[in-house]
């Protein structure tokens, strides 16, 4: 069982509307993968589906695979029996063949991850040459930025704190690496970096959200890299 099993229908409830990853996140996921049509794309950690949907919706043949059952219920029942989704772990070698996907997106998944190493190499040996990896994280300045004492910037250090979903508190860990520490992951793992990029919140949210629109357009949150697979 992950944590996200035990809030995965508040969660993605939340995931759905909110400033944050409805007009945020998530367009700007769409936007660095562009047209999308025929293309194959695995979406890792894809939680309850919202992108693997809004990519499906684009032309896209989408696969889905996350580490909690209860999220790829939630997706399931979006995106119906047509979509593989599997369950499985990114920290472990994932069930496809080589290149076997043009493209795999990555939304704000890595972060829970204290060594990037295995995982990406894995995303690498999945897709075909050429193919990207456009992924999210925490942004760096802000998971150091956050935590009292601050920690080693140059360190990759776990924080927790708690989310809270209905008056109920969750515990959530993450990990955060300083910002080389990730070029250097991807670049180990055989990506070359195409595109690093700290978007605009979507302007249709600065009436529904005036206050945390203000805030999101003035303050770093999510990182987004766009990152080619180099041949073998
Ligand atoms: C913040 S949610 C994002 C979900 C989805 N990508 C989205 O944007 O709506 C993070 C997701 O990563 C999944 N996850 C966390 N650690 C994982 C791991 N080690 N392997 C696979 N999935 C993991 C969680 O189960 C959760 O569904």
């Amino acid at each position: 069982m992950n944590d996200y099993d035990s809030f995965a229908e508040v969660y993605a409830a939340e995931n759905e509307h909110s400033l944050m990853n409805a007009y945020y996140e998530r367009p700007a996921m769409l936007a660095l993968a562009g047209d999308v049509a025929g293309r194959r794309i695995l979406d890792a950690g894809c939680g309850a589906g919202p992108l693997t949907a809004e990519l499906r919706d684009r032309g896209a043949v989408v696969t889905g695979v996350d580490a909690s059952a209860a999220m790829l219920a939630l997706a399931r029942r979006r995106l119906g029996d047509e979509v593989p989704l599997h369950e499985a772990d990114l920290r472990d070698p994932l069930p496809f063949a080589d290149e076997s996907f043009d493209d795999v997106v990555a939304s704000l998944v890595l972060h829970y991850l204290e060594d990037w190493g295995p995982t990406l190499a894995e995303l690498r040996r999945v897709l075909r040459p050429g193919g990207r990896l456009i992924a999210s994280v925490d942004h760096p300045f802000v998971a150091y930025t956050i935590q009292e004492p601050r920690p080693d910037y140059f360190a990759t250090t776990s924080y927790s704190f708690d989310w809270e979903f209905g008056g109920q508190r969750f515990p959530m860990k993450f990990w955060r690496r300083p910002l080389h520490a990730m070029a250097g992951a991807f670049t180990a793992a055989g990506f070359r970096l195409v595109t690093i990029s700290e978007p605009q919140p979507d302007p249709a949210a600065r009436e529904l959200f005036p206050d945390d629109f203000h805030s999101l357009s003035t303050k770093t949150a999510f990182l987004f890299f766009v990152l080619e697979a180099l041949a073998p």
